[in-house]
């Protein structure tokens, strides 16, 4: 078990991604501190990775509210102790051509996507730099890479996020403190599960692989780069998309 001793924060971890990341995490030793807004979601899988004899704990957390962000650390970094890996995942999407696209919708994706990973570097990083040792990664996405038409908001998000990534992994390098992105392509979750099947099976014809990507993959990656494994890595964008992008 690579994580072993280790204490992992993992935003949105109810469901998709980050329930998989979760869980990934915890089987290779880490501590887990599961945020997200549904208390019911998270108790379900405090109780799966406590069966499996794993440690994990929730804590509910509106990642878009700087006060919930503020209180939920707080009372995570209590019950465990110290954060050592922070793992930005939650996200949301309100697709709309820019045209259309209503100021709320722009403001909610920004905040829930991009400044909740401010947020949360900011209550974590304390306790990383207390022990001179830390890992940041943060979800991005493929549109952050290249675009997409109706995500304005979303691929400015998610762009923004792999900014943050590169200047926060050169503010806290010389303390051993690791900070990397993981840009998936088209993963199935509830995010995606919305889409119609004409567009599905459009957006497989563009992967080179194949195949939609699943949530294990992304935690996969994850993992390794929460790992000492991937100690001489950061400011790194970590494809996860099947080859959907290359270069
Ligand atoms: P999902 O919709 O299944 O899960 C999103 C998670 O974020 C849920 O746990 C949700 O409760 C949580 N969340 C949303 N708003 C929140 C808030 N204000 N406070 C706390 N938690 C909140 O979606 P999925 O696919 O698992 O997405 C996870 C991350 O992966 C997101 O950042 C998304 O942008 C990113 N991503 C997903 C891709 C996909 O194809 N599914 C592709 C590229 C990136």
């Amino acid at each position: 078990m690579k994580l072993e001793g280790r204490v992992a924060l993992v935003t949105g971890a109810s469901q998709g991604i980050g329930h998989a990341c979760a869980r990934a995490l915890a089987r290779e030793g880490a501590s887990v501190a599961l945020a997200a807004r549904n208390q019911q979601k998270l108790d379900q899988l405090v109780a799966e990775i406590t069966a499996a004899g794993g440690k994990a704990a929730a804590f509910v957390i509106d990642v878009s509210d700087e006060e919930q962000v503020k209180s939920g650390v707080k009372s995570a970094l209590a019950q465990f102790g110290k954060i050592d890996i922070l793992v930005n995942n939650a996200g949301i999407t309100r697709d709309q051509l820019l045209l259309r696209m209503k100021r709320a919708d722009w403001d909610a994706v920004l905040a829930t996507n991009l400044t909740s990973a401010y947020l949360c570097i900011q209550q974590v990083i304390g306790s990383m730099l207390k022990q001179r040792w830390g890992r940041i990664i943060n979800v991005a996405s493929v549109f952050g890479q290249m675009g997409q038409a109706g995500q304005a908001n979303y691929s400015a998000s998610k762009a923004g996020l792999i900014g943050l990534t590169m200047a926060m992994a050169r503010e806290v390098a010389s303390r051993h403190i690791t900070c990397n992105a993981v840009a998936p392509g088209f993963i199935e979750t509830g995010m995606t599960a919305v889409l119609s099947e004409e567009f599905k099976q459009n957006a497989v014809k563009q992967i080179p692989l194949g195949r939609v990507g699943l949530p294990e993959d992304v935690a996969s990656a994850v993992c390794f780069l929460a790992s000492d494994d991937a100690s001489y890595i950061t400011g790194h964008v970590l494809n996860v998309n099947g080859g959907m992008l290359m270069g």
